[in-house]
């Protein structure tokens, strides 16, 4: 007989076909939704007095149909836990075109990630704990369309101290994370987005998916060429003046003053992106542009480089005409970014816990670039862009090894990387490999590096094999 367990507390939800009678149908929707995995093995049933309750059934009924499937091995009468769910589901009726596993590299040195393995789960639980302790009733209800006030303070305080943004938390909108900000300003400017390409593809198909065109903004060591904005005729132009991504220098004074007179004489939007301003090790920090043009610049950082990509957490500070328009886009989209994560990270930032996490950080990517520099010293490559953020390019001069013979010796390392090519939409004039330092856990950053230095070693023996 079931077990009388009191009251599991699960929702069970049933198809109940009555024709055959009440406890037939109970018994084949109990043994339907046990083999097509609906009710995983394990699975606590309800006490049958709740489930006749809920089905409008005698609790005799149900007894009986429970009996029956612990008969037939589908459940199990557990003592103190009640009825169970005891067969695993049977493979024929799982769905035959499940989506393939990702494949994990053994190696990741891809860019674009930071140690995930380096989240700060103490302090974050302390942060999440005091805020929801002390958070008032409307914080769990809907809310404003910019985010939480305590959050948008905090960040008003640290960006301008951090950051040299001129920030007031009316005008902060909280997003989450950067692709979200700038896909929230394609959709309210449309038009045409002059975006760095090099850049990030992900974020150039983003903008085309909302509706706006999308048209290159070539890149050179000085950074972006805001030199030639005048004759691009583009309503924004994305940039990432403080580390270009993935070339890696700041955006030339030259540069920086030439945006800023485009954006003064056409009107146009400056979307500032500052998604790794926070890792800066042997360069002097570079203020946010925000700072110097407020009403022509939408500043937009993240925490997916400080505390991690996970937590779907950012934020624009945005020139006051567009605050209401994007505030209007937000609450027609999904309302808000949810609340309970933007508490604990303002409490994590009033408390100095944030500025504390990211000294660490900074410690520890300032430790892994230089450990990266020497095991390259001995490559005939350029290491470039190495004085700022998670990621190096190793340029590669023409004559050796080519991204493709990278790409080769790569993958027989099981090491994954990133290629300048795949980062570009204009005709390619140079080759090169992005390396992340960022990813890796401790632990496993030796052996990615030994990884790395056999790849360069094999590129290398493989464009003398060919050149021969
Ligand atoms: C250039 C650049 N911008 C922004 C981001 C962060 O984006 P998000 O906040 O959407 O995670 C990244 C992360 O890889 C990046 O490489």
């Amino acid at each position: 007989m079931a077990d009388e367990w009191p009251n599991s507390g699960i929702d069970l939800h049933l198809e109940l076909d009555v024709a055959e009678g009440l406890r037939t149908g109970l018994e084949r929707a109990l043994r339907e939704a046990v083999r097509s995995g609906r009710l995983a093995t394990g699975t606590r049933l309800p006490a049958t007095r709740r489930l006749a309750e809920d089905l409008g059934l005698a609790r005799g009924t149900v007894r009986a149909a429970y009996d029956q499937l612990i008969a037939e091995g589908y459940l199990a009468a557990r003592q103190g836990s009640g009825t169970v769910v005891a067969l695993p589901p049977q493979a024929a009726s799982m769905p035959s075109a499940a989506p393939a596993a990702v494949e994990q590299p053994r190696h990741d040195l891809r860019p674009g990630g930071a140690d995930a393995s380096a989240f700060p789960v103490a302090a974050w639980l302390e942060s999440s704990r005091r805020a929801l302790r002390s958070a008032p009733a409307d914080a769990f209800g809907y809310g404003d369309p910019r985010g939480r006030p305590e959050l948008r303070a905090a960040l008003a305080g640290y960006l301008g101290r951090a950051r040299g943004v001129s920030a007031h938390p009316d005008s902060i909108v909280i997003t989450n994370g950067y692709l979200h900000g700038l896909t929230l300003l394609a959709t309210v400017i449309g038009g045409t987005f002059a975006m760095e390409d090099p850049g990030v593809p992900t974020h150039r198909e983003a903008v085309r998916r909302i509706g706006a065109r999308v048209i290159p903004l070539p890149v050179d060591d000085l950074g972006a060429r805001t030199d030639l904005l005048t004759g691009l005729d583009a309503d924004a132009v994305e940039v990432t003046p403080a580390h270009q991504y993935p070339t890696g220098p700041p955006l030339h004074p030259d540069r920086r003053r030439a945006l800023l007179d485009w954006a003064g004489l056409s009107g146009g939007l400056i979307v500032e992106n500052d998604y790794d301003a926070e890792f800066r090790y042997d360069r002097k920090p570079v203020g946010a542009l925000q700072g110097v043009a407020p009403d022509h610049v939408a500043y937009l950082g993240t925490t997916s480089k400080t505390l991690g990509a996970a937590l779907r957490i950012g934020w624009m500070v945005l020139p006051p005409r567009l605050v209401a328009p994007v505030a209007d886009a937000r609450l027609h989209a999904d309302h808000h970014t949810e609340h309970l994560g933007q508490l604990a990270l303002a409490d994590l930032i009033n408390r100095h816990g944030y500025d504390r996490h990211i000294r660490t950080s900074r410690q520890r990517y300032l430790r892994r670039r230089d450990q990266l520099r020497r095991r390259l010293a001995g490559f005939p490559i350029a290491l470039t862009g190495i004085a700022a953020g998670l990621h190096a390019l190793a340029l590669l001069p023409p004559g050796g090894p080519s991204e493709s013979d990278v790409r080769t010796a790569a993958q027989a390392h099981g090491l994954a990387l990133g290629y300048l090519s795949e980062r570009t939409e204009l005709p390619c004039t140079r080759q090169g490999v992005i390396i992340g330092y960022g990813r890796p856990p401790d632990h496993a950053y030796a052996s990615a590096l030994d990884a790395l230095t056999a790849t360069f070693a094999g590129a290398q023996q493989l464009a003398k094999h060919v050149k021969r």
